[in-house]
C-alpha cells in the first residue's frame, strides 16, 4: 500500500535529501553562510523525469534536517539552468552587494540547446543580497562564451595566496579548464586540465594531509568521483597521483563540495547526487547520497582521500545498542530480534581465521571476503584491506538506500536498492570459520522530516 503523506511514501528516504516531488539530479550551488547549508539541485519542476532544468533550493542546518524553499534559478532566453557552484562574495568584487549582508553568488550553465530559439552552452551567474531567498540574474548574462559544445558545470572557488576567483569548467571528452577573475563577472583562461575517463562537474579544492595544515595537496575531481592529487599554484593544476578513486558504489555521481566552511569547522563537505535508483509510484524521483566529510591521508599506497559521513548523522540517532570482544559465527545472529529500516551501523571485526563475514540488510548481503579482500554490496565489490587481521566498517541504511564505509572512509560505496517491505530483519555473521566482533554499534535513526 502507498502512503501519502508527504515524505513518508512507501519508498522514501528518511534521511536522505529527496525533492517534495518530480526529478532531481547533481547537487549545485553548494554555499554555508549565517548557519545554513544551502544547497540546489539540478530540478524539473513540472515532471518525474529529467527535463526543464531548474535550480531547486532546500537549506539545512545541519546536512540532514532539510527545508524545500521556492525554486531559485529559472530557465530563460539564454537556456535550461544546468549544473553549477556559488560562493559568498565577502569583499564585495563583483560590486553586486546592496546592503549589510555578504551577496551571495551562483554560476550556472545556460544550457543553450534548451533555449526557446536554441543556441550554444554558456556560463552565467545570478546574485542574492537576502540570504539566498532570491536571485537576480546578471544583466550582462553570460559571463562566458561558448568555448566547447557541450561547455557547462562552472566550479568557482576563491585562491587565497593569488587573491583571485578560479573557475574549474568542463569543456569535453575528458577535458576541463580553469580561469580566473577578480571580479567574478570576467574571466580569462589560466590552463587546461586532463581527466581520464572523467567528465562533467569538476571540483578543484585544498586539503592537509593527515591533518598538517602546513602540508596539503590539492584535489582535482570529475562527476563519476575519479580524482587526481597534486598541486595548484593559482594557474596550473598539476597531478602527482595517478587517477584515483575512493568511491566503488553503483549510484554515486556529480558530487560537490561546500564553499565557505568557516575557519573555525574547516571540514570539507561534499554531497552527491544518488544516480539511478527505481522509486515505483512515487511523487519524487532520485536521491542525494549522505554527506561526507574528506580527508587527505598517508597509506602505504601514497596520498589517498577518505571518504566518511559527517558526525551530524548523530543529530537522528536513537536507540542504541552495542557489543565489545563476542564471538562471531555462522551459527549466531546478534542482530536476531533487531527490525526497522534506517540504522547507522558501526562496526570494527577481527577476522581470526572466518572466510567471509558480513551483515544482510533486508535480505542484501554486505559481504567482505577474506581470500579476495574485497567488500561487495549491491553487486559492485572494490579491494579493502584489513589493517592488522581486522575490518571496520559504517553501514547508513535508508528506505531505498545502502552506504557502506570502509576502514574510516577509505573506500566508500553508496548505492540504491528497492526494499523488500516485508522483511526489515538485520543480520551480522561470519562464514567458514571464526571472527571476532571488537565493537559494534548499531543505532536505529529517526527521520530527518519528522525530527
Ligand atoms: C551531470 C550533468 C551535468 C549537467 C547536468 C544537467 O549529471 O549532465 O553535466 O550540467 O547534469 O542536468
Amino acid at each position: 500500500m502507498i502512503k501519502k503523506r508527504p515524505y513518508q511514501e512507501t519508498y522514501r528516504p528518511q534521511f536522505h535529501f529527496t525533492a517534495k516531488k518530480n526529478w532531481l539530479n547533481d547537487p549545485n550551488g553548494l554555499i554555508y553562510y549565517n548557519g545554513e547549508y544551502h544547497m540546489f539541485f539540478q530540478h524539473n519542476p513540472s515532471g518525474i523525469d529529467w527535463g526543464n532544468m531548474t535550480w531547486g533550493h532546500a537549506v539545512s542546518p545541519d546536512m540532514v534536517h532539510w527545508e524545500q524553499l521556492p525554486h531559485a534559478i529559472e530557465p530563460d532566453e539564454l537556456g535550461t539552468i544546468f549544473s553549477g557552484s556559488g560562493v559568498v562574495d565577502w569583499d564585495n568584487t563583483s560590486g553586486f552587494q546592496a546592503g549589510e549582508e555578504s551577496v551571495l553568488v551562483v554560476f550556472y550553465t545556460s544550457a543553450g540547446e534548451f533555449a526557446p530559439k536554441e543556441t550554444v552552452y554558456t556560463q552565467s551567474i545570478a546574485y542574492s543580497n537576502d540570504s539566498g531567498r532570491t536571485w537576480t540574474k546578471y544583466e550582462n548574462n553570460p559571463v562566458l562564451s561558448n568555448l566547447a559544445k557541450g561547455n557547462r558545470d562552472p566550479k568557482v572557488i576563491w585562491h587565497n595566496p593569488t587573491k583571485k576567483w578560479v573557475m574549474a569548467l568542463y569543456l569535453e571528452n575528458n577535458d576541463f579548464a580553469l580561469f580566473g577573475s577578480s571580479d567574478l563577472k570576467s574571466w580569462t583562461k589560466l590552463s587546461d586540465v586532463h581527466l581520464p575517463d572523467s567528465s562533467e562537474c569538476p571540483d578543484l579544492f585544498e586539503l592537509p594531509v593527515d591533518g598538517n595544515l602546513d602540508h596539503t595537496k590539492w584535489v582535482f575531481w570529475g562527476a563519476n568521483g575519479r580524482h587526481f592529487i597534486g598541486t595548484f599554484d593559482g594557474e596550473h593544476f598539476t597531478a602527482e597521483s595517478d587517477v584515483l578513486r575512493t568511491e566503488h558504489g553503483a549510484n554515486c555521481y556529480a558530487a560537490q563540495t561546500w564553499s565557505d566552511i568557516p575557519s573555525s569547522d574547516n571540514r570539507r563537505l561534499q554531497i552527491a547526487w544518488m544516480s539511478g535508483g527505481k522509486y515505483p509510484d512515487m511523487p519524487f524521483n532520485q536521491q542525494m547520497a549522505f554527506p561526507c566529510e574528506l580527508t587527505l591521508r598517508t597509506t602505504a599506497d601514497g596520498i589517498r582521500m577518505f571518504r566518511k559521513p559527517v558526525r551530524e548523522i548523530e543529530t537522528i540517532h536513537e536507540r542504541r545498542h552495542t557489543w565489545n570482544d563476542e564471538r562471531l559465527t555462522s551459527v549466531t545472529n546478534l542482530l536476531d530480534g533487531i527490525e526497522g529500516e534506517l540504522f547507522d551501523i558501526r562496526a570494527e571485526i577481527e577476522l581470526g581465521n572466518a572466510r567471509a563475514v558480513g551483515f544482510t540488510v533486508q535480505g542484501e548481503d554486505i559481504h567482505f571476503d577474506i581470500d579476495t579482500q574485497t567488500l561487495t554490496c549491491l553487486e559492485k565489490s572494490a579491494l579493502l584491506q584489513p589493517i592488522d587481521g581486522r575490518i571496520e566498517l559504517q553501514i547508513l541504511i535508508d528506505r531505498s538506500s545502502i552506504e557502506v564505509f570502509g576502514n574510516d572512509g577509505r573506500l566508500s560505496m553508496s548505492s540504491c536498492f528497492l526494499p523488500d517491505m516485508t522483511n526489515k530483519s538485520l543480520r551480522i555473521f561470519a562464514s567458514g570459520g571464526e571472527a571476532r566482533i571488537i565493537s559494534l554499534d548499531v543505532f536505529e535513526l529517526q527521520s530527518a522530516w519528522s525530527a
